[in-house]
Formats: C-alpha cells, sequence, structure tokens
C-alpha cells in the first residue's frame, strides 16, 4: 500500500498508541505457562504479537481455544484497528479483534508437543523468546519464520540454552530453529551482544532450570522479563547482572501500557509540527524512553508522569509540547541499545536538524527486520537529503529533505519514520509499503490522519 502524506499541517488533540509489542509477547507467554487462568487487557493485534499467541496455541492445550481465537481474528483491515480518539472514538469495526484475552494456564508442565512447525511471521521476539520457553519442554519444536527473520541471527539465542542442557540446532546460525528440550541446568551466560529477546530467554528457561541462571549484559537492555517475573514472585535479581532461579508462577491479570516505540512516532510527528500532543497511558520504564533523552537534546520538549504500575511495568501520560528548531545529536556506548527501535525515527528526525547527527557503532540495525543501517541512509538520499553509513557508524547530515518517494523495505518502523519525517519535508513524500506498519502499530496512518495529518493512499 502506497501513502502520500502532505507536509506543513499542525496536529492537535489526544491519541493512544497500541499496547507494547514487547510486553505483550512476554505476558502472553507467562499467561499460557502460568498454573491457572489469566486475563490481559489491552492486548495489541500487532502481527508480531499474534504471531506469539498463535505458536503459544500449537503448544497448550486448555488454553488454545481462547490463543487461536485470538490471533485469528483478521478481520481488521490491512492496518488494523486504531485505538486513537480527538474528540470521539473511533469506531472499530464488528469484527476488530478484541483487546482482552483470557486465557487458562497449565504450567509450564502442562506444554504440549505442536503438531507441526511454528510460524513466527516477522517476529524476532517471538522466534528467539520461545525458543527460551521451549528449552525445558520435553518434545521437539521447530519454529519457522518470514525471510527477513530466516536472514538473522539466532546462535546468539541457541548457544547459551545449549550451555543450559538443551538440543538447540539452527541452519547455519538462522532459522528455522529446532528445539528438543528437557531438562535443564543454571548456567553463567554473558552475551556478546546487549539483547533483552536473549535476557529475555535465559530467564525464560532459567525458572525451569535446577541451580541458578545468571546473564551478565554487556550493557543494560530493556528488562521488561525481570519485572514481571519480579511481580509474578519469582526470586529474580535486577540490575547489570540478572539472575534467577526455579519459579512456578500462577495466573494474573494486567493491562498492557502503551508501546513507548510507537509513541515515538508520534513525538517526532508533533516535533515537526510544532504542535502540542498528549498520549495517554504509555509505558514509561526508563530502559524505554530513553528515546525522549535523546529528543530533549535535538530540542524536542516532552513532560511525562508515572501514574500507576501494571504487572511491575510504569505507566502514565507523555505530553509534547512545539520545539523550537531541532538541533543535531550524537548517540553512541550503552545509549544505543536503550533507543535501538527508535534509531530509524531518531534519524528522520535528525534529517530535519541544524548540522551533522551520528549514531555510533550501529551494527547492530543492519540485523533488524531490515538492513536499518544503510535503509535510513538510502531513504534519506532518495528524499532530497545527505546521509550515509560508514562503516558501522550513521552519519545523517540535516537540513531538511525535498520529497519524493521511498520504501519501506517490508519494515514496520521504516514504513511509520519516512511517513513522519514527510511532515516536515518541503514537498509530498509517498512511502511504499505503509501497510507493514501493522506488524507494531494497527492503525498508524488512521491515528495521524486524526490527529490533522493530510495522509491518504495512493492509488485506489
Ligand atoms: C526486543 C528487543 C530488541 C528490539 C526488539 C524487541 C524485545 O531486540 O529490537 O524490537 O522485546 O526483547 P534485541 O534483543 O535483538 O536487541
Amino acid at each position: 500500500m502506497r501513502v502520500r502524506i502532505e507536509p506543513g499541517a499542525r496536529l492537535h488533540g489526544d491519541a493512544a498508541v497500541p499496547g507494547d509489542k514487547s510486553i505483550a509477547h512476554r505476558w502472553l507467554i507467562l499467561a499460557t505457562t502460568a498454573s491457572g487462568p489469566s486475563r490481559l487487557l489491552e492486548l495489541p493485534a500487532s502481527l508480531d504479537v499474534r504471531s506469539t499467541a498463535s505458536c503459544l496455541a500449537a503448544v497448550t492445550s486448555h488454553a488454545r481455544p481462547a490463543l487461536q481465537a485470538w490471533a485469528s481474528n483478521d478481520g481488521r483491515g490491512p492496518e488494523g484497528r486504531g485505538s486513537t480518539w480527538n474528540g470521539a472514538i473511533e469506531v472499530e469495526g464488528p469484527n476488530a479483534s478484541p483487546t482482552a484475552l483470557e486465557v487458562e494456564g497449565d504450567g509450564r508442565a502442562g506444554l504440549v508437543e505442536p503438531q507441526g512447525p511454528l510460524w513466527c511471521g516477522n517476529s524476532g521476539t517471538t522466534m528467539r523468546l520461545l525458543t527460551g520457553v521451549l528449552a525445558a519442554a520435553p518434545f521437539e519444536a521447530r519454529l519457522a519464520g518470514d525471510e527477513s527473520l530466516a536472514a538473522r541471527p539466532m546462535e546468539r539465542v541457541a548457544d547459551p540454552l545449549r550451555a543450559m542442557g538443551a538440543v538447540v540446532e539452527t541452519v547455519d546460525g538462522h532459522a528455522p530453529v529446532t528445539v528438543r528440550g528437557g531438562a535443564l541446568h543454571g548456567a553463567d551466560v554473558a552475551p556478546a551482544t546487549p539483547s533483552a529477546q536473549v535476557k529475555g530467554a535465559v530467564l525464560l528457561a532459567g525458572v525451569a532450570a535446577d541451580g541458578r541462571t545468571t546473564v551478565r549484559e554487556p550493557a543494560p537492555t530493556r528488562d521488561h522479563t525481570e519485572r514481571a517475573l519480579r511481580a509474578l514472585g519469582a526470586p529474580v535479581s535486577i540490575g547489570d547482572v540478572v539472575s534467577v532461579t526455579r519459579f512456578q508462577h500462577e495466573g494474573f491479570s494486567a493491562t498492557v501500557p502503551g508501546d513507548p516505540s510507537s509513541a515515538a512516532f508520534l513525538v517526532a510527528a508533533a516535533a515537526l509540527t510544532g504542535s502540542t500532543l498528549t498520549l495517554r497511558d504509555v509505558g514509561l520504564n526508563p530502559t524505554r524512553v530513553r528515546y525522549l533523552e535523546v529528543m530533549e537534546r535535538m530540542g524536542v520538549r516532552t513532560e511525562r508522569r508515572v501514574e500507576r504500575e501494571e504487572l511491575g511495568e510504569p505507566v502514565g501520560d507523555l505530553h509534547v509540547f512545539p520545539a523550537d528548531g531541532i538541533r543535531p545529536v550524537r548517540v553512541e556506548g550503552p545509549e544505543l541499545p536503550l533507543v535501538i527501535d527508535e534509531v530509524p525515527v531518531l534519524a528522520l528526525l535528525a534529517a530535519h536538524a541544524r548540522g551533522d547527527s551520528r549514531f555510533l557503532e550501529a551494527g547492530e540495525l543492519q540485523l533488524k527486520e531490515s538492513d536499518r543501517l544503510n535503509g535510513i541512509a538510502e531513504g534519506i538520499r532518495d528524499l532530497g537529503g545527505e546521509a550515509a553509513a560508514e562503516g558501522p557508524d550513521l552519519v545523517v547530515a540535516g537540513g531538511g529533505l525535498e520529497g519524493g518517494m521511498v520504501d519501506a523495505r517490508s519494515d514496520h518502523r521504516m514504513a511509520m519514520a519516512f511517513a513522519v519525517t514527510a511532515l516536515g519535508a518541503r514537498q509530498a513524500i509517498e512511502v511504499e509499503g505503509m501497510e507493514h506498519a501493522a506488524v507494531s502499530f494497527p492503525g498508524f496512518t488512521r491515528t495521524l490522519r486524526a490527529l490533522g495529518a493530510r495522509v491518504e493512499a495512493v492509488g485506489g
């Protein structure tokens, strides 16, 4: 789907973003492996989360009907449901995916052998976290994914799980991943690359292992797995070194906070249009909102206030105030893993700054849903700006963008970053592949439009 975005419109109002994808994957896993019933609210209908739900459906019995029904509800149109309001709540279609899910968990011991491969779609988090869960299950499972996922590295998760006693096979380091799980023992793991997916997989295996499992991260990453485990009563220590021992949790009820990574696109949109915006019920976990500090260095003014906690996750409103020009920025070292998913939108914001911005040692961006390091640089050049990937560094020259046509490279975050940057361009921008936004932000263009942006589908 190609979408045309006109620059210059002022945005206004309140918006809600879909529930947090990272949290939803983890809470779905924890609900399915709990002893007893759980109730999850505001589950995002994003395609990645549905992949996790359908894989879990294939390895459970009591929880299967509810998970299957939720995962397969596809009556939402190509970009899914929106959850935006601007005065009035958007009316959902009759087949809109429900945001509530009740699941009857049988504990980890209740997991059953799947009848076929587990299809993880585009979702690296689904594949890596489930590899961790299945490492302790006494049967064989095979996890497969789309072309993009099949190109991403899987040894980083297979290796530590083997050290815990699981049999994990990859194909030259890639999917499909075959897991023959069983009795695990704790291990002391020091991943070479900071990764919350690897940490999460090892911890989910660690609660099923004999002895202590420890993860020593080279730099801090998002801590949703350990927060949820702690809130459920697990003996987990949190910090630079995370460790856990065996624990079987009970069912729970929780409301998924809005996804701060999705909110980042709307914050950037407000900054580029000199708008005031309020985003309600957003997750404000410090390991996820570091991008706000980067944006603050760029001159974007925001305010946030934690109002409540959901299963250990801080939640509250995020206010954005009109920015007075965008300043260049430098992102490097331990800050990078904490803003890894926001680099596309930060870089496309930096294209409008007065001066050069640098994202240093950012090679990990090449291993995401697309090669974002080169994709960002090429996309900016396609739109009449200047940017280059210099080895693992990304350099973005400011000065603004002309406009034109750009391809989303089948990558949800690239699609949304290009759409947002268009709001500050000199002429209209057309983004090819906008439908990929539904991987994490169903209803994205609808949300932008409801806030006042001029966005329309091109070619019917
Ligand atoms: C995620 C971790 C990050 C991030 C991804 C979601 C998670 O990946 O890029 O979108 O939910 O744990 P890595 O762990 O590979 O850095």
